[in-house]
C-alpha cells in the first residue's frame, strides 16, 4: 500500500475509535439521566464502531502492512437532553461519511482498486448509520416532552 493511503488508513482507524469512545460517553451520560434504553442503544454502537475499526486493522494486515494506533480524542457529550444527543450522533456520522468518502477518492487517486472495493462496504454501512440516526432524531422529536412517550421511546430503544 502506498504510504499517504495507509497514513489515512491509520486515521480512519483513530475516529472509528473515537467514535467508539464518543458513543461509550453518550451511554454513560444517559445511564445517568435514567435513559436507560437509549444507554444500551448507544452501548450497541459503541461495540459496532470498534467493529469497524478492528475491521480496517484486519484490512490493512491482509494488504502485509502494520496498522499504527494513535491516541483516541475524547469528545465531549455536550448538552445531554435525549434529543440533543441524537442530533450529535447524526452530526458525529455525517462527519464520518465524509471522511470515508475522502479516504475512498485518495484510493481512486492513488490507483489502488482494492482499497477502493473494499471501502465500499464502508459507503453502505454510513448511509445505515445515517439512517438510523436519523430516526432517533425523528423519535426523539415526535417524544418532545411528553413522559410517557418518552417511557415508551426509551424502551423501545432498548430492545436492540
Ligand atoms: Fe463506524
Ligand atoms: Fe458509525
Amino acid at each position: 500500500m502506498k504510504k499517504e493511503l495507509l497514513q489515512a488508513v491509520n486515521d480512519q482507524i483513530n475516529l472509528e475509535l473515537a467514535s467508539a469512545y464518543l458513543y461509550l460517553n453518550m451511554s454513560i451520560a444517559m445511564t445517568a439521566k435514567n435513559v436507560n434504553g437509549f444507554a444500551h442503544w448507544l452501548k450497541a454502537q459503541y461495540n459496532e464502531e470498534v467493529e469497524h475499526a478492528e475491521k480496517l486493522i484486519a484490512y490493512v494486515q491482509t494488504r502485509n502492512e502494520t496498522p499504527e494506533l494513535k491516541s483516541v480524542e475524547l469528545i465531549a457529550v455536550g448538552d445531554d437532553a435525549p434529543l440533543a444527543v441524537a442530533k450529535n450522533v447524526l452530526a458525529h456520522e455525517q462527519l464520518v461519511t465524509k471522511s470515508i468518502h475522502n479516504l475512498r477518492k485518495m484510493a481512486v487517486d492513488h490507483g489502488d482498486p482494492a482499497l477502493e472495493i473494499f471501502l465500499n462496504w464502508y459507503v453502505t454501512e454510513q448511509v445505515e448509520e445515517e439512517e438510523n440516526a436519523q430516526a432517533l432524531v425523528d423519535l426523539f422529536t415526535f417524544v418532545g416532552d411528553d413522559k410517557s412517550l418518552m417511557f415508551a421511546a426509551d424502551g423501545k430503544l432498548g430492545s436492540r
